[in-house]
């Protein structure tokens, strides 16, 4: 199913050229008899002339390996091993420190499949561009193949890729945020479908050239995916998103476009457990932009006596209908890739007991006696710090000590909070969905979707301020619907009426119900109105007792249903009823400018919008001009 013939041949037009015999010795320790794997393995290597090919075993010997070949090779810092045990510290190229949005593209045969919010170029245009970048790419260097599974090995949900890569830095990253190794390589047995994904740096070295501490390419990156053969090609970067493919390339970008087809949905999600103190049980789901929230949400500590929070996944979400009809979602990752500025033991105490040991960090500031450091970390700044370029900072520096994208890698089995449930390979069943972004105003701090298609056109019109997890500007207001701007692997139109089409898969009242949520907004001082973190739990209570029926009212506007202020248990906080009213009212002024942008962003989907969504967008108008 993933690695069709035509990609195999294609992948035979791509070697041709290349077919001189590699230098040094190969390495292979493949314990593989999969014909379409080892030959691929094979044609990438004639292609890309690594010096030599590892296999991943996804062994702890392996793993510790590769952690003392980067520490000896300068990319790693080990960090004190009384303050934070089995952990390093990794500097990236300053050119190289996010996901780069114009560098990725959906390369379908048809550009009308990748739609108007994607980076498009013929499919084979792009393998040409390619095939001369990846000619000799891997030179100097070790091919890596890591065979991962996204989703718990064996279940039929999940999916396996093989990543082959030149960089060590990625291969210990895939260790903790996938499944990795020969079990992989047994769950694909003889014939097993892959989805096959090649990462270089872009970095060939010269025979006794000096490596740097963080190879990459700073004129030429390309995060490409062919949707139809299923295949991912990264070149130029090291960081996150760009190069652990399993993550989002593969689940999101490629398994969208696959849940298109399958029926089901890839998203950018956290999904959390919520535990009532009646013992009820939540689990909910929850789109929010990179940078937005998901994580925090995800190991939030309820501030509401009595409730308790568990995580299931900080980041991607697989959803499907199951057989009782209800939406069940999945976390495909084993660990988190989290931002690390912000996080501290009063926002998310949870991520700080996770984070004690054996984990990576990149792009955080390094202290004296040789702890990691990010800004918001303490409310005390440290008097003085290596900066994450490797400079000396003190606080009268007047510039940040770790980079705003600065993120920690590190097993979801070291959270304290983790549920059970979250390695069932059925999932668990969603009661509620949650979208949010960053919107200093308009957006109100909770409000409740009519019913399903009025949920979808609120996923539809969602809009955040942009965040360093992204290359460009920060802080501009941009629509990223779903949290999917940068992922869905499609045509988003097309994303759009797949949602849509949800309640004839099922019967529409065992869906979800849809909540849009804004923990960002801010006072005339610029201030956030709401404090966040531990009690956004109040606004999930209110949510929960909306899914369950009883105990909450709401008032109809002509948003949606919104509680009233006092249905928002604020006990023990301290938050002005002036600022609850500015949480929970309607701005009818904000939402008629709001209309006219959304005019805008569907006008770019032409014909292909769903007329469901127009009509949801006129119908909202009509009712905004009627509360005058
Ligand atoms: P990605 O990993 O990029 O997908 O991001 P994410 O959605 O998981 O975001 P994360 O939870 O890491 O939060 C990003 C930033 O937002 C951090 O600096 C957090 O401290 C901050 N943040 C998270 N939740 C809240 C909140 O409820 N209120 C406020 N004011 N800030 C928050
Ligand atoms: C995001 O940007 O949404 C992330 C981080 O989760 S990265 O893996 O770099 O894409
Ligand atoms: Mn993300």
């Amino acid at each position: 199913m993933f690695f069709t013939t035509a990609a195999l041949e294609r992948h035979e037009y791509l070697c041709a050229e290349s077919n001189s015999s590699r230098k040094g010795k190969l390495t292979t320790t493949a314990k593989t008899t999969n014909k379409a794997l080892l030959k691929w393995v094979e044609d990438i290597a004639t292609l890309t002339k690594p010096d030599n090919i590892v296999w991943v075993d996804g062994s702890p010997s392996q793993y510790q390996e590769l952690t003392e070949e980067l520490v000896q090779g300068g990319t790693f810092i080990p960090l004190a091993p009384d303050k934070r045990p089995q952990s390093f510290l990794a500097r990236s190229d300053p050119s190289d420190v996010a996901r780069v949005e114009d560098r990725t593209f959906i390369c379908s045969q048809r550009q009308e499949d990748a739609g108007p919010t994607n980076n498009w170029v013929d499919p084979n245009i792009m393998r040409q561009t390619l095939f001369e970048l990846y000619k000799g790419a891997m030179q100097g260097r070790t091919m890596y193949v890591i065979p991962f599974c996204m989703g718990p090995i064996g279940s039929p949900f999940s999916k396996i890729g093989v990543e082959l890569t030149d960089s060590p830095y990625v291969v210990v990253s895939m260790y903790i945020m996938a499944h990795t190794g020969q079990a992989v390589l047994d769950a694909l047995g003889d014939s097993g479908d892959f989805v096959p994904a090649v990462h270089s740096v872009g970095a060939p070295l010269s025979q006794g050239e000096k490596d740097s501490t963080w190879p990459c390419n700073p004129s030429h990156k390309y995060i490409v995916h062919y949707p139809e053969t299923t295949e991912i090609w990264s070149f130029g970067s090291g960081y996150g998103g760009n190069a652990l493919l399993g993550k989002k390339c593969l689940a999101l970008r490629i398994a969208s476009w696959l849940a298109r087809k399958e029926g089901w949905l890839a998203e950018h999600m956290l999904i959390l457990k919520l535990t009532s103190p009646e013992g009820h049980v939540h689990y909910i789901a929850g789109a929010f932009p990179s940078a937005c929230g998901k994580t925090n949400l995800a190991m939030i500590i309820p501030t509401l006596p009595g409730w308790k929070a568990e995580t299931i996944g900080d980041d991607i979400a697989w959803m499907r209908i199951g057989e009782d009809g209800r939406l069940w979602a999945l976390n495909p990752e084993t660990g988190f890739f989290g931002v690390a500025p912000g996080t501290n033991s009063k926002t998310n105490p949870i991520a700080m007991e996770t984070l004690r040991s054996s984990c990576l960090f990149v792009n955080t500031a390094l202290t004296e006696d040789g702890d990691v450091w990010w800004e918001g970390m303490t409310e005390e700044l440290p008097p003085y710090l290596i900066d994450w370029q490797g400079n000396p900072w003190t606080p009268e520096s007047g510039r940040d000590a770790a980079h705003p994208n600065a993120r920690f890698t590190v097993a979801a089995a070291q959270n304290p909070i983790m549920a059970p449930e979250w390695t069932d390979p059925r999932g668990v069943p969603i009661s509620a969905i949650l979208l949010g972004g960053r919107r200093a105003s308009v957006i109100p701090l909770v409000c409740e979707a009519f019913n399903w298609n009025h949920g979808v056109f609120l996923g539809s019109i969602m809009s955040s301020e942009t965040t360093a997890a992204a290359t460009g500007e920060i802080g501009v207001v941009r629509r990223d619907p779903f949290a999917m701007l940068p992922f869905c692997g499609y045509n988003m139109a097309d994303y759009f009426a797949h949602w849509l089409s949800m309640p004839q898969r099922t019967s529409a009242d065992k869906l979800p119900r849809i909540f849009y949520v804004n923990w960002f907004r801010r006072g005339r001082d610029g201030s956030f109105l709401w404090p966040g973190f531990g009690d956004n739990s109040r606004v999930l209570e209110w949510i929960c007792r909306r899914v369950e029926g009883e105990n909450a009212d709401a008032v109809e506007s002509p948003i949606g249903y919104l509680p009233s202020p006092r249905d928002i248990d604020t006990t023990g906080m301290n938050i002005s009823p002036s600022a609850m009213e500015e949480l929970l009212s309607v701005d009818i002024d904000g939402w008629r400018k709001e209309v006219s942008l959304i005019e805008e962003h569907y006008a770019q989907f032409g014909d292909r919008l769903p007329p469901q969504l127009r009509a949801e967008l006129d119908a909202l108008s009509k009712r905004l001009h009627q509360s005058s």
